[in-house]
């Protein structure tokens, strides 16, 4: 919890010192299985239908179901030479997330960007396949700068996914604000 205070403080200070970013691009998705007798990505891409709705969909299928114990790490990456951490670098547990999830603002905030495109909002265990459907650039674009003004850039999410703490899957979002 001290952690999440101290990630929030960090929040607010960058919002503070950030300038006005105007666009919102996502630039690609990289989906890469780590075990793929344990799970593997049936899809995974971003589609523009036109020139303002762009969208992102995945979906990876589990092989050994239920899964009872789920954690995600995430790390939002900055490119200068490469992509070096940015913000956070924060683990969480989406089993016990989900038993409650008024506890972690912070988990709230980052789950926010998707779960609400996905099939993975409910309780612990998951026996069937996650998706995310068609998510839009818009929904992200608003839900991040609502909240956060980052300075223009590159910009990546670094996501990590581990079942019984070993990492099974990695899936990247590659966005550019401008
Ligand atoms: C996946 O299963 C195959 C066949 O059972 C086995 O040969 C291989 O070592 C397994 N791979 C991993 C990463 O466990
Ligand atoms: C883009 O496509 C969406 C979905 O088909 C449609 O609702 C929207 O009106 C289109 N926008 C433009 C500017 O053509
Ligand atoms: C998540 O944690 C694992 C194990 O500590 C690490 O190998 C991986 O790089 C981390 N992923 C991210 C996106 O930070
Ligand atoms: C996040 O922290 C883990 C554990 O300390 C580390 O292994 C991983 O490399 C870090 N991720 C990034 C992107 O720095
Ligand atoms: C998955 O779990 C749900 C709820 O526990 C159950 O109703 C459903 O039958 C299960 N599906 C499979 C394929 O095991």
């Amino acid at each position: 919890m001290n952690v999440i205070f101290g990630l929030l403080c960090l929040l607010l200070a960058a919002v503070k010192v950030a300038e006005i970013s105007g666009h919102v691009e996502f630039t690609n998705v990289k989906c890469e299985s780590l075990d793929k007798n344990f799970s593997d990505f049936e899809y995974c891409y971003i589609k523009a239908i036109n020139r303002s709705y762009k969208y992102v969909s995945l979906k990876v299928n589990l092989f050994k179901v239920p899964v009872t114990k789920i954690k995600v790490n995430y790390s939002v990456m900055k490119r200068f030479n490469g992509y070096i951490p940015f913000l956070y670098n924060v683990t969480i547990d989406a089993c016990k997330y989900f038993e409650n999830t008024n506890r972690n603002p912070l988990a709230q905030y980052i789950s926010g960007l998707f779960l609400p495109y996905s099939n993975m909002a409910h309780k612990c265990p998951f026996n069937h396949s996650l998706i995310v459907e068609k998510l839009p650039i818009d929904h992200v674009s608003n839900h991040l700068t609502n909240v956060l003004k980052f300075p223009t850039g590159d910009y990546a999410l670094y996501t990590s996914w581990m079942a019984y703490n070993i990492n099974r899957a990695n899936v990247n979002v590659f966005i550019k604000l401008s």
